[in-house]
């Protein structure tokens, strides 16, 4: 019996153990789409000519951008930046989801509360992460209406 080899597979049950052990205590404190869309996140980064933008810094002292296409009434495309946690992050992407491909109209109607209900929620201390997406994107469709007011 190759002794190396024994002791390689054995150190690699014990890593793919700790790796578990992380992955449950994880899934404990954040939902499976909060982790999927931390690590995935979708339609992110800087837009380099939106229709429209928008952008919030929260009380944490992280920023969250939306950059928007509207057709017609429509948001055809949108992106999001931030500096933020990986719940932010998972906030910014779920939120582009939300609206991509809906009406001005139907996306100012979004809430927190909607985005952290997309995400199967979200622990006490990062319901804030949800507020700031809401208030980026709202901040945006504000912009918006200014403009074309
Ligand atoms: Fe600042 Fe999430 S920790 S928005």
């Amino acid at each position: 019996m190759d002794l190396s080899s024994e002791k390689d597979a054995e150190f690699g049950r014990v890593v793919d153990e700790i790796q578990d052990a992380i992955e449950r205590e994880a899934g404990i404190i954040y939902s499976k789409k909060v982790i999927q869309e931390a690590n995935n996140p979708q339609n992110v980064g800087r837009m380099p000519k939106p229709d429209i933008a928008g952008e919030i810094t929260g009380p944490c002292g992280d920023t969250m951008e939306f950059y928007l296409k509207i057709e017609g009434d429509k948001i055809s495309d949108i992106k999001f930046y931030t500096d933020g946690c990986g719940p932010t992050i998972a906030c910014g992407s779920m939120t582009t989801k939300l609206v991509k491909d809906k009406g001005i109209e139907e996306a100012g109607k979004i809430t927190s509360q909607d985005i952290i209900d997309a995400l199967d929620g979200m622990p006490e201390e990062n319901l804030h992460c949800g507020k700031l997406a809401a208030d980026a994107l709202q901040k945006a469709i504000e912009n918006y209406r200014e403009e074309r007011a």
